[in-house]
């Protein structure tokens, strides 16, 4: 049984794609997308020794060898060009950054689908530059909040406004229940720390700026 996290991404994931799930750690994601006939192919790719053995184990005791293979690798590096839909999962942004830029150029239509545990809206910014074109965006919770990015590569780069990059260009669109939620608690969180603060003070005034512009995000 996947977590809400992973059924999400697994959700997002289209029919008959070749995936190559990067950090896999147990390869629960590609062996569910196999064994629910969604795909028939994929890449469970991992750095460390530990979790590749845990992974392999876990493919073979579901009998799913044939179909998704286990690869000890950094990564991308190791990654071959038929697998046209990426999933980087449950790392911060700067590894999953760090791990797209292993690739210098990457086909159109390739897609991607990211989780970060931190640094969102810097990832937005990250795609945004190296023209990928977000499509879908999930958010959920599941003890924390997470947003959940699909993007495609393509021909030339389609700008996000600053609001687009800090709350999500779909996400914010569509206001959803759980996203309404999470803006409410930070704006509340960034109330509590305003309120110990010295209201004329810079970092005071910084912080309301904040507060009014994710008001006027959640009222517009
Ligand atoms: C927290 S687990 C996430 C597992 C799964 N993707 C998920 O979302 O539940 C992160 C995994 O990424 C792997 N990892 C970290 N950096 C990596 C890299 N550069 N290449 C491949 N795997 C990496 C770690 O070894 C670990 O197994």
């Amino acid at each position: 049984m996947l977590s809400l996290r992973l059924k999400t991404i697994e959700n997002m994931v289209e029919s008959g794609v070749i995936v190559a799930d990067i950090g896999t750690d147990h390869a629960l994601l590609p062996v569910q997308l196999v064994l629910s006939g969604k795909i028939s192919k994929a890449y469970a790719v991992d750095n460390k020794s530990g979790p590749y053995q845990r992974a392999l184990s876990y493919i073979q005791s579901k009998n799913c060898e044939d179909s998704v293979i286990a690869v000890l690798a950094d990564g991308l590096t190791s990654v071959p060009q038929e697998a046209n839909c990426w999933i980087i999962a449950g790392m911060g942004y700067d590894t999953a950054a760090m791990i797209l830029d292993q690739r210098f150029e990457v086909k159109t239509g390739q897609q991607l689908i990211v989780q970060v545990n931190h640094g969102v809206d810097n990832l937005r910014k990250y795609l945004m530059t190296k023209g990928w074109q977000i499509i879908d965006e999930q958010i959920i919770f599941e003890l924390h909040y997470y947003q959940i990015i699909k993007a495609v590569k393509v021909k030339s780069i389609v700008r996000l406004k600053p609001d687009d990059i800090t709350f999500g260009p779909l996400l914010r669109k569509e206001k959803n229940s759980v996203y309404t939620e999470y803006w409410i608690l930070q704006m509340q969180k960034l109330q509590k720390i305003v309120a110990q603060l010295d209201h004329g003070s810079k970092r005071a005034q910084q912080l309301q700026k904040q507060i009014h512009t994710i008001r006027d995000m959640l009222n517009g």
